[in-house]
């Protein structure tokens, strides 16, 4: 797909829009992790350099059209600016006189954040009237929100229709690596997909089985796959009703030579507490008490064997109950040897979706991957091979 970039644009004294991403995990009022905050960076800088004026524009939470103090953007304004390196100024409303006073007041390479877009009903109604109101204070446009790219909001398709629409680094940057792992990939290319729920995740694992070479499911969710094939899973998370969704997955993954990595042995407990006592068990040898938290050392052997045989890999979702020790073993393992074999130089490893963030954190690999995405949602339609509405408007 072709689209206009940064360094197309004439910027010295133009109004920028920039869409940006600033939905962050918030603790006690703080930002828990600011990765979102530091992909805004690079097109900030971009935009300041060349002299223009830099207006983002984000959303917070889901406050559905109304004003909703609690999801206020003012509290990013000072961890952004840190993270800018530059001041920040903030208008209460990013359509109307507050937002234009603050524009109007803006010299080349100042930056201003507006409020949450989502106060404002029209912004996930992509209404006309509210984007005309947000595209008044703008010369161009530039989304570097990929992670908020599967909206068809106002700020994400609706300003691209309004005015000159640049893609911004951040979203260059994520849809390179995802077209560097799924798109057109060094083969063979290995997917490894976990999570609890089978049932989040049908669009994503049928549309992968056509695309990858290789397919590992690890999690909750291989439980489903196991049940299906006739193995007793005991007191285990399980989505029974899906047994024949995923002995249809498996027929699919036959038919188009993926080859599938269900679990071999596995790692069970009576509950699921810190330090629990846990037992590896082969499949189908699960007792009806046990449940099933983690992968099994031999199936992780397995999986590392597998990635060292490949020139891709595309990750999305934990291989066991990663937050709670020992059930991270099988995760932790995994994605350190992945981590070695792209230092190594031996393997392209993209990572996306928030669990398998947080799992690469924890094994502290997440430097060490080729990429990892900062999206959620967006990160499984695209996996899906869903058109994201949000990159669709930037196509020239
Ligand atoms: C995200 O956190 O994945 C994005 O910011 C999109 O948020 P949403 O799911 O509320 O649209």
């Amino acid at each position: 797909m072709r689209f206009r970039t940064l360094d197309d644009a004439d910027l010295q004294g133009r109004r920028a829009l920039v869409r940006v991403d600033l939905n962050v995990p918030m603790e006690d009022g703080q930002v828990s992790d600011d990765t979102r905050l530091r992909a805004a960076k690079p097109t900030v800088d971009k935009l300041r350099a060349g002299g223009a004026k830099v207006i983002l524009l984000a959303h917070f939470d889901r406050p559905k059209g109304k004003v909703v103090p609690a999801m206020s953007l003012e509290p990013i304004v000072a961890p952004l600016g840190q993270v800018l390196g530059c001041p920040v100024a903030f208008a209460e409303d990013c359509i109307g006189s507050k937002a234009r006073e603050a524009v109007a007041a803006m010299q080349p390479g100042d930056v201003l954040l507006l409020e949450n877009v989502r106060f404002h009903a029209g912004e996930e109604a992509n209404d006309a009237g509210f984007a005309d109101a947000v595209a008044a204070n703008g010369d161009l446009f530039v989304n570097d929100a990929f992670s908020a790219a599967h909206r068809a909001h106002a700020t994400t398709v609706g300003l691209a229709h309004r005015l000159p629409a640049y893609a911004g680094e951040q979203m260059r940057l994520e849809l390179d690596a995802l077209d560097r792992a799924l798109g057109h990939p060094e083969r063979p290319v290995m997917g490894i997909v976990g999570g609890s729920k089978v049932s989040t995740k049908l669009d994503l694992l049928k549309h992968l089985v056509t695309k990858l070479d290789k397919l590992a499911i690890g999690g909750g969710m291989a439980n489903t796959f196991l049940y299906a094939q006739g193995h007793d899973v005991g007191a285990s998370y399980c989505e029974k009703e899906l047994a024949e969704t995923a002995r249809e997955i498996i027929r699919l993954a036959g038919q188009n030579n993926c080859k599938l990595f269900l679990p071999l042995d596995i790692v069970v407990a009576e509950k699921l507490a810190p330090g629990a006592p846990a037992r590896v068990r082969d499949v189908g040898s699960v007792d009806d008490d046990e449940r099933i938290l983690d992968a099994g050392p031999e199936t992780v052997e397995r999986l590392c064997r597998a990635m060292g045989n490949s020139k891709t890999l595309i990750w999305n979702g934990p291989l066991g109950v990663f937050e709670i020790p020992p059930f991270d073993k099988g995760t932790m393992e995994a994605a350190r040897y992945a981590a070695e074999l792209v230092k190594a130089g031996k393997l392209v490893a993209v990572a996306g979706g928030g669990d398998t963030v947080a799992a690469l954190n924890a094994a502290g690999v997440a430097d060490d991957f080729t990429f990892i995405s900062t999206a959620g949602g967006a990160f499984l339609e695209w996996m899906e091979g869903k058109a994201l509405p949000g990159v669709a408007a930037l196509a020239q």
